[in-house]
């Protein structure tokens, strides 16, 4: 028989496991050994309410299957007070899925600021206090895996969602710092953009659509992220729905490369302007340091071309 991938002894803490793919998680984790806490405010997917029920709906769900799991009822902008209940019940931590969500939809135009507030409150600020909680246990024990999620709408943008992808996209780059920081405390940090059927997609999407989007294919790929023999992946983007699971990453593209003298004016870029965009050499620049090698670049450049008329765009643009 082929072996399982296991968490016994490991704790892992699952925000807004109550539902959706956080449920899909927590179950997952109990089954293959892992003390976890379940924990979900259990509110509206717009952020309203609350109760007990949800989480311990699945806690007694994983108990009842042989389980070990703890329901926490808190708000994630309490995080230390999640964190706590897997120290006091467990004793540790290892693994953190920052998962809780919520969506307040809404042109731009119509937008409110407690549409805005709310959505940052529980993306940005939740998944900030959960971490920054349970870092000092992570660094102490020299071991952490943390899993935070984006969405493609803050990737590439969507339609009536410009809170949700402002606060979605804020977790990549809360990820990139934190995988620098925790290397050497063998702290890995990654980001996954998931797409499954729940209750927050059940009103856009039809439902032969999301017969094949479910939560549980997301599973695979958080499992290997959060489990020990994952030595190395850390800052890394991942998209993962319906069987597909592919990484992201950002392309640079060639670039117009000018030397920032006297006669570096608009005319001096619209000369070199193709590069800007022009992608058929792309690099894929995975921090500062690749970017100052091209100031170090520029800096040998000859002055830049003198000023003429120049296309832009299909019209003659500026002269100098
Ligand atoms: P869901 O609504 O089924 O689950 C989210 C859970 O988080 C709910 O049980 C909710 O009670 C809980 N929650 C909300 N606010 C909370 C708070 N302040 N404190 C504690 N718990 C809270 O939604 P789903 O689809 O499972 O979403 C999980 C995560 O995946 C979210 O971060 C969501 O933004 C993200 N996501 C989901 C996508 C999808 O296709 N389902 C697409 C892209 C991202």
């Amino acid at each position: 028989a082929g072996q399982e991938l296991r968490y016994d002894g490991q704790t892992v803490v699952v925000t807004g496991a109550g539902g959706g793919l956080g449920k899909s998680y927590a179950i997952f984790f109990a089954a293959r050994g892992a003390n976890v806490v379940v924990n979900d405010l259990g509110g509206s997917f717009k952020g309203e309410g609350g109760g007990s029920a949800a989480a311990d709906k699945v806690v007694d769900e994983i108990r009842a299957a042989g389980g070990k799991a703890v329901a926490n009822y808190d708000d994630v902008v309490n995080g230390e007070a999640i964190i706590q209940t897997a120290i006091q019940n467990y004793g540790r931590i290892d693994v953190l899925i920052n998962n809780a969500g919520i969506l307040r939809d809404i042109s731009f135009k119509n937008m409110k600021d407690q549409d805005w507030d709310l959505i940052m409150r529980v993306h940005v600020i939740g998944a900030y206090k959960c971490a920054r909680a349970a870092w000092p246990y992570f660094r102490k024990q020299k071991y952490g895996r943390l899993i935070s999620t984006t969405s493609a709408a803050g990737l590439f943008g969507s339609f009536g969602q410009c809170n949700y992808s402002a606060a979605k996209l804020s977790q990549v780059g809360f990820t990139e710092t934190l995988a620098k920081e925790g290397l050497k405390y063998n702290i890995l940090c990654n980001v996954i953009a998931p797409i499954a059927a729940s209750r927050m997609t059940a009103t856009v999407m039809p439902p032969e659509v999301l017969d094949n989007l479910r939560p549980e294919w997301v599973v695979p790929l958080v499992a290997v992220l959060a489990h020990p023999s994952n030595a190395s992946e850390t800052g890394s983007i991942f998209e993962v729905g319906g069987g597909h699971m592919a990484k992201l990453r950002w392309e640079r593209a060639k670039g117009a490369l000018l030397r920032a003298d006297d006669s570096f004016t608009p005319a001096a870029l619209l000369k070199k302007w193709d590069g800007v965009s022009d992608f058929s050499e792309p690099e894929y620049p995975t921090g500062v340091a690749d970017f100052m090698g091209l100031l170090e670049q520029a800096q040998k450049l000859p002055p830049n071309p003198p000023a003429e008329n120049i296309q832009f765009n299909g019209k003659v643009a500026l002269v100098t």
